[in-house]
């Protein structure tokens, strides 16, 4: 829906709260989802015991019951249940638009069968023995779901592979989230796969011996009924008509839920409307009470929203222009994310800011970000200038070197250099740029301050040293001659961002402080030098330079002469290794 940009738009004040979703949700949704999860785990596992014998499926439902019916542990189900149950609808009625992706149709369409299969179960096992003292044991289940109504144990099978596949979308959706979880992926994928296909074996395999016993011995069937205290015809009857009420009041809850939706739709409606100014001018009106991402989804406009609206990725965050102040405060949650990625005082998440005025937004990721984009770390991320020191280093000599050895042995040589320099760097609490060629650029400073960011630079410089040295004295089998290497380091203002497009996007720098650096590393050659610092770099980062050599050089692109400190060996930076950076 797009406006004019003429139309009157109003939101009471009142209204301005209230669209505040409470801080503790996800944490209640995720917690009761993982309480309900552990049930499903740990009775699956019951069942796969079935695949060893009945009797250890019995054994194993003493502890299973141990668990989850004392109670703490029925407490814990019970309002599990009920607040997923209850997130549920809420996630219906709160939804401004019902189109969402597969993953998330199938998740909420899972979600509400899975009761629908389950209460016959649960009140032919837990409800008949809370009421008639049944004791529900595998035998006597298995009797039933098994032999007397296979059809029954058909739909709890089914019913197991609902709640399993709703769990697992669950779950994904959390974890994928996680930096670890692409290490983790092939494990998960087994267990997903592993923790059903055994339970359900270990149902068929049980219900088989049953129904063999059941078989060989007439009287099998009544011992199991007297000995389990099997409820009487009446009172299956009344377990029925139960179950006839309970599905009354589910569908009048979900009835509910969408006559309520539909009614505050219309009431906001009645409301007036806000408008969202996107880049290059689009405008959409859209109710008070609509997230920024609904509103960009309802008007069909790209946005990142890898965690699909759940406030935990930070993909779908936006550069709200202007009038920040007008927007309601983030909860602790949304700002728990933005801090996570540095965000600047003007990002908000866009799934989770809900506009009571106009305003004018500019989504910071592309629409295609993937959940890595949502572990950037700094507000540099969002570009800006700051001072930051730059480091360039180079072999030298490395072209020759190349020319005369095999490409494996090239490519072997590069890559464990790389190794060793990047650990220096990295430990000295820089980060690596990229690597051009045989060529390194690393940043310092991006996510602190510039004094800290050329301490660091230095001691990157001297660790970088001590490591050639070491890879030089691993490798002297492989090597013509030892590796040498130039470094060179400037600090100044640059334009820190992430660039890059799709997959090759990173956090880099540009600027002339840069082309500096570049041209500080270029010039160790002539000096036959192993670093070179500009003097800003040197007093920045407190080094006592008084004894090292200095010298003035006409660096291209720049009109001054620029003060430089030469050093043949960087380790003679020894006393750097006292200096702190800020905690
Ligand atoms: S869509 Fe993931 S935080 Fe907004």
């Amino acid at each position: 829906m797009s406006a004019s940009p003429t139309s009157k738009t109003f939101v009471s004040p009142k209204n301005r709260k209230k669209w505040g979703i409470p801080v503790t949700k996800r944490r209640l949704r995720l917690g009761s989802g993982l309480i309900l999860f552990a049930f499903v785990v740990t009775h699956l596992a019951n069942h796969a015991l079935g695949l060893i014998s009945l009797e250890a499926m019995e054994a194993g439902r003493e502890y299973f019951l141990m668990l989850w019916r004392n109670p703490v542990g029925t407490a814990l189900f019970v309002g599990s249940l009920m607040v997923h149950a209850a997130f549920a609808l809420h996630a219906v009625y709160s939804r401004r638009r019902l189109r969402m992706s597969i993953g998330e149709a199938l998740q909420l369409i899972l979600g509400f069968a899975a009761p629908i299969l389950l209460v016959s179960h649960v009140l032919g096992t837990r409800a008949a023995m809370q009421i008639y003292g049944t004791e529900d044991t595998y035998a006597y289940v298995l009797l039933a779901l098994w032999v007397d109504n296979p059809m029954g144990g058909l739909k709890q099978s089914a019913a197991t592979v609902i709640v399993w596949v709703h769990a697992c979308i669950g779950l994904y959706y959390w974890l994928r989230l996680k930096p670890w979880f692409m290490r983790i992926l092939p494990w998960l994928y087994g267990m997903a796969l592993l923790i059903p296909v055994l339970g359900l074996l270990g149902f068929v395999f049980a219900g088989g011996a049953v129904g063999r016993l059941a078989a060989q011995d007439p009287g099998f069937r009544l011992d199991l009924a007297i000995d389990n205290n099997a409820p009487e015809a009446a009172q299956i009857a009344y377990l029925y008509q139960l179950e006839s009420w309970i599905f009354m009041g589910m569908g009048a809850a979900i009835a509910l839920t969408l006559l309520a939706r539909a009614l505050r739709l219309y009431l906001e409606s009645r409301e007036g409307v806000v408008r969202i100014t996107y880049p290059e001018g689009r405008i959409v009106s859209v109710s008070p009470g609509m997230t920024i991402l609904e509103a960009s989804q309802l008007n069909e406009i790209p946005h990142a929203a890898v965690c699909g609206g759940r406030g935990r990725c930070s993909t779908c965050r936006v550069r709200v222009n202007g009038t920040i102040e007008n927007l309601p405060e983030p909860d602790d949650s949304e700002q728990k994310v933005l801090r996570r990625v540095g965000a600047a005082p003007d990002v908000r998440l866009a799934c989770q800011t809900r506009p009571t005025e106009d305003l004018s937004v500019t989504p910071l990721l592309p629409p295609n970000a993937s959940p890595r984009d949502g572990f950037a770390k700094s507000a540099a991320m969002q570009g800006q200038e700051q001072e930051i020191s730059i480091l360039f280093a180079d072999i030298r000599g490395f072209t020759s070197f190349s020319e005369q050895k095999l490409p494996y042995d090239v490519v072997f040589v590069l890559n464990r250099y790389f190794r060793s320099m990047g650990e220096a760097i990295e430990q000295a609490g820089g980060r690596v740029d990229k690597f051009i060629g045989d060529g390194i650029m690393a940043l310092f400073g991006v996510d602190g301050n510039p004094r800290d960011g050329a301490i660091s630079a230095l001691k990157a410089a001297q660790g970088m040293a001590v490591k050639l040295d070491e890879l030089n004295a691993l490798l002297k089998d492989d090597l013509p001659a030892p590796l040498r290497i130039g470094i060179g380091i400037h600090a100044g203002a640059a334009i820190v961002g992430e660039m890059g497009y799709s997959h090759a996007i990173s956090v880099t720098a540009i600027g002339d402080t840069v082309n500096t650096s570049s041209r500080l590393e270029a010039k160790t050659k002539d000096f036959g030098a192993q670093l070179i610092v500009s003097e800003h770099v040197a007093e920045l980062g407190g080094l006592d330079s008084s004894a090292l050599r200095h010298e003035e050089i006409e660096v291209r692109g720049r009109k001054e002469p620029m003060q430089i400190i030469v050093m043949d060996d960087a380790k003679d930076l020894l006393d750097l290794t006292d200096t702190k950076v800020s905690p």
